[in-house]
């Protein structure tokens, strides 16, 4: 959930002096980004610094940041034959490799001290990006393709699959111990098409991972597919804070555990309620197993730091 990022000084420092895109395709820099959050804090799990955009970049379709926020892709895919012409999905374990070479370093830093969270988007979340140019508002254009041109949207949520299993085999041989799949933009699909636009995709992604190894789900907005998601065969649900963990808890198999939930938000207020929240969250679950906590969504750059200090002294402390 952005462990790295804006809210933090040295890494606004080291943003200042290198950029994001530099930062993120520099193993050192990004293993740096990686390590100044779990510096800090006592977390138990250390996350790559990268993006989930790297993918679209790797298959030819690059991104930058747009002034007013948000992201902009270099041309967005209107036609079958504008992803045809996107590179093979073979290409991507070399093109990515200072991913591999970032986790192999960072692995060796953190020896055994914290677990090491590789991650990337889900095929459907990285389809919105690429079919609507960038950050959308209304997903008009990525759904006109898969209500239009079924066969078309396929062909890319399947190019997107097949890049995203070899991807992630890279990142479990480099030495992550578990992957996150972010279905960030899960919430935007029409209920009943869920599963044809994106948990399909994500079933065929863990299906091809080592058997047993730790995935973890976190879908935006999609708390009404949970139990389809906990089918996938992921070991781990995260849960955006607009859910009840412990209606969450409650209505999942006891094989699956949960991640989350804490609103982010909470952190820009103070070290108090920041306090006081997380214990409330802790003590809701009190008695039931397999709870990972964290946030529910993508910390703020707004977040304060004593905020999060109190938060994770909370869950440091109890007990
Ligand atoms: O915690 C970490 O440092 C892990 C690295 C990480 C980043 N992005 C770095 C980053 C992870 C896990 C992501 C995931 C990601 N990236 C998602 C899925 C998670 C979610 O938020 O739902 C998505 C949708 C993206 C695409 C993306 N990258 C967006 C929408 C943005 C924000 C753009 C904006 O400014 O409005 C980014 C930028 C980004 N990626 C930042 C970080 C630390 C912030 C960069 C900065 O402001 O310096």
């Amino acid at each position: 959930m952005r462990q790295a990022g804006r809210y933090l000084p040295e890494y606004r420092d080291l943003k200042a002096k290198h950029g994001f895109l530099k930062m993120i395709r520099t193993p050192d820099l990004a293993v740096e980004a990686s390590l100044q959050p779990v510096r800090r804090f006592a977390f138990d799990a250390a996350i790559l610094f990268s993006d989930i955009l790297v993918i679209p970049e790797a298959l030819g379709l690059g991104y930058t940041f747009r002034d007013e926020g948000g992201i902009a892709m270099e041309r967005r895919l209107e036609n079958r034959a504008m992803i045809d012409a996107l590179a093979p999905e073979s290409a991507v374990p070399d093109r990515l490799y200072y991913v591999a070479e970032a986790l192999g370093l960072l692995k060796k830093e953190l020896g055994g001290t914290r677990a090491l969270l590789g991650f990337g988007g889900s095929p459907w979340t990285l389809a919105t990006y690429m079919v609507e140019g960038g950050s959308s508002e209304d997903f008009a254009r990525v759904k006109a393709l898969f209500y239009e041109d079924r066969g078309a949207f396929d062909l890319l949520l399947g190019k997107l699959t097949a890049s995203l299993i070899a991807y992630f085999q890279m990142q479990i041989r480099a030495g992550a111990d578990a992957i996150q799949i972010f279905d960030s933009w899960g919430g935007a699909v029409a209920g009943p098409d869920y599963e044809a636009a994106s948990l399909r995709w994500i079933r065929a992604i863990v299906a091809a991972m080592p058997q047993g190894f730790p995935i973890i789900i976190f879908g935006k907005g999609t708390g009404s597919h949970l139990l389809d998601q906990a089918f996938t065969g992921a070991r781990v649900l995260s849960i955006d804070a607009s859910n009840e963990l412990t209606a969450v808890r409650r209505s999942l198999p006891e094989n699956i555990a949960v991640q989350g939930n804490l609103d982010p938000v909470i952190l820009n207020t103070t070290p108090e309620i920041a306090r006081r929240e997380t214990v409330r969250l802790l003590e809701s679950l009190r008695g039931t197993a397999g709870h990972i906590f964290n946030l529910g969504h993508g910390i703020l750059p707004q977040a304060k730091i004593e905020c999060v200090e109190a938060m994770v002294g909370a869950v440091t402390s109890w007990g």
